[in-house]
């Protein structure tokens, strides 16, 4: 299959396009190359005969036409995105752009080409959503594909738009789409202004790990690579127009999360612990959602897809990878894009 992946300069797209080519897909790369991207993360994959990259920002039409054209593809990825929702708070402007302005861009451009290739059934238009776009839970409960939409920061608001878009542009057009909602995600590769890189990074910094409000915001935590799996499962199996729910089954407080991150240095990192010493509770992020939690009975039963790694060991890797890779955030650190507290409102 030949795959048009949007942000596969990012943390998410770049798993999504290590493997693709893994399993022999071929893959084009668009991407903007924004503060968040960083095209080292694709590294291993650049050399290969499967892969291209195409350096254009999704709100430009006339590009987009052309990637189209230039490269016929039978399926579009789309996770290019304004990610952050501190970001987004701080300047609400650029996420509806990218998330929704671009969204649109893109659905035309796949339209168009998709009607010019006699509207091929085989055809996927697949966006990439967060959970967030259902809003916040209370201590119990999960978010089904049924929940109704209640977003509460620019980030999520803009989310849930672009997904109202690509279910419209089914409903009116008949463009074969795909819908995928997913908790929040961690691994290798992830940018250091997210909270997991920030405590890693921080602790071995020797500096305080800061925790918004009591630390007791519940979120569930999928592996990075096991949602590049979910997602070419997704791609191959699922029914067009359908949504799924994609999630880790590891629910943790971010208290809970930070403590586990730090016991994990206290081991493979002994210098300077025990790193909990470090935790600073610092001001909370205005319309903090309290609890997130994925109902995954959609997927599993009907698409037979289930996460492969556990939170012990995801976190476990992720610590490793990134004391192993200091090259890599060392490098994006020299850049001088993050660390300053954002988000106050
Ligand atoms: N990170 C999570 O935990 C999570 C969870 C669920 C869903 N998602 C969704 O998955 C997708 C990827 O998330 P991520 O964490 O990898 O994001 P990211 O911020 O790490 O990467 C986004 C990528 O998109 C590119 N990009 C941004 N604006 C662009 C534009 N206008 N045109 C072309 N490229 C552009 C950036 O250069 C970057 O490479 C997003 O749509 C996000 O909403 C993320």
């Amino acid at each position: 299959m030949k795959l048009l992946i949007t942000g596969g300069a990012g943390f998410i797209g770049s798993a999504v396009v290590r493997l693709a080519v893994a399993r022999g897909h071929h893959v084009v790369n668009l991407d903007a190359l924004t503060y968040a991207s960083c095209l080292a993360n694709v590294a291993e994959v650049a050399g290969d005969p499967l892969y291209s990259f195409e350096h254009a920002n999704i709100c430009d039409r006339a590009a987009l036409d052309r990637i189209f054209t230039d490269h016929a593809p039978d399926a579009v990825m789309h996770l290019a995105a304004e990610s952050h929702v501190d970001r987004s708070i701080d300047g609400p402007g650029a996420f509806i752009e990218t998330n929704v302005t671009g969204t649109y861009n893109l659905l035309e451009a796949a339209r168009t080409y998709w009607r010019a290739q006699g509207q091929p059934e085989a055809f996927r238009f697949h966006h990439v959503s967060t959970d967030e776009v259902y809003g916040s839970l209370g201590p119990t409960g999960a978010f089904t594909e049924e929940t109704p939409y209640a977003p509460n920061s620019p980030y999520s608001a803009s989310k849930a738009a672009s997904d109202h878009l690509v279910r419209a542009w089914h409903e009116t057009y008949g463009l074969p789409t795909l819908l995928t909602n997913c908790s929040n995600n961690y691994g290798p590769y992830h940018f250091p202004e997210k909270l997991i890189p920030v405590v890693i990074l921080k602790a071995l910094a020797g500096q305080p790990i800061p925790i918004y409000g009591d630390g007791a915001n519940v979120r569930d935590w999928l592996y990075v690579e096991d949602h590049a799996d979910a997602l070419l499962h997704v791609l191959d199996r699922g029914t067009v127009a359908r949504s799924y729910n994609v999630g880790g089954e590891n629910e943790l407080s971010n208290l809970d999360l930070v403590q586990s991150l730090c016991a994990i240095l206290d081991e493979e990192h002994p210098d300077g612990a025990p790193h909990d010493r470090l935790i600073s509770f610092v001001a909370d992020r205005p319309g903090h959602d309290a609890r997130y939690a994925i109902d995954p009975t959609r997927i599993r039963t009907e698409l037979g897809w289930r996460p492969s790694v556990t939170v012990t060991e995801g976190l476990k890797r992720t610590v490793e990878w990134y004391l192993k890779n200091e090259n890599w955030w060392q490098a994006i650190l020299a850049r001088g894009e993050v660390g300053e507290r954002l988000g106050l409102g």
